[in-house]
């Protein structure tokens, strides 16, 4: 395991500590995210947790998941997610975030807007002063739309780019849209530009989470740090 991995483990680990027994549990995707599922794992194994079910945010840790083992159970109307682990692309000092970074923004989103806490792992790569200048808005276009939705984004400035996989054909996500990767440069109101993205009939969702964060655990050289939002120390 290099240290980037190994980093990405120990927030991943540290996250567990904030589910109890009998939880209801919102799996992120990624490989920060499967850190902390291993690790839910490894505590249900061992007896530390139990009646633990998961709602997963995406057919990936869905797939992992199930491997382990996990219970499994869909979103349901009677009752909220206690508690949501999920990794991110970037971080800012507000704890914004852009995610997406795996294509399972959508469901990402539905999670964190669905739990009564949301943390998010990372290691310090993640950080950044000001969202967008470390990576790409991820947009999730349902495809009868996708050249409309380019020729928007390109009218804001930047690049935008499809994303593509291995063979050279396009990312499809769990709900079989695309995804554009809008690479915009650093984002002076990421308020403003959530919501004109929102208004737009064809973008199925974007990758600015803004205020859904309710801890952050970020790992480094220096150890894991533990952030509440809103008591930032
Ligand atoms: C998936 C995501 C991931 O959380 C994000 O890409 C971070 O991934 P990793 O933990 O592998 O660095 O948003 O859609």
């Amino acid at each position: 395991m290099n240290k980037t991995e190994e980093l990405k483990k120990a927030a991943g680990i540290e996250a567990i500590d904030f589910v109890c027994t009998g939880m209801l549990v919102g799996l992120g995707t990624g490989s920060t995210a499967e850190f902390a599922v291993e690790e839910l794992y490894n505590r249900i194994k061992d007896g530390r947790l139990s009646e633990i079910s998961c709602v997963p945010s995406s057919e990936r840790t869905r797939m992992f998941a199930e491997g382990l083992g996990l219970n499994i159970v869909e979103l349901s109307s009677e009752r909220r997610i206690d508690v949501t682990i999920d990794g991110a692309d970037e971080i800012d000092s507000d704890f914004n975030l852009i995610k997406g970074g795996g294509g399972a923004l959508l469901r990402e989103k539905v999670l964190a807007q669905n739990s009564e806490r949301n943390i998010i792992v990372a290691d310090d790569s993640k950080l950044s002063q000001r969202l967008g200048s470390r990576f790409p808005i991820p947009v999730e276009v349902f495809k009868f739309a996708f050249e409309a939705q380019k020729s928007y984004l390109e009218g804001f400035g930047g690049e935008v780019r499809l994303r593509l996989v291995g063979d050279g054909s396009p990312f499809l996500t769990d709900q079989n849209n695309l995804i554009i990767d809008w690479y915009c440069g650093e984002i002076e109101d990421p308020f403003y530009l959530a919501d004109q993205l929102s208004k737009r009939a064809g973008i199925v969702e974007h990758g600015l989470f803004l205020e859904t964060v309710s801890d952050v655990i970020i790992s480094s050289l220096d150890g894991v740090k533990h952030f509440v939002v809103g008591e930032k120390s």
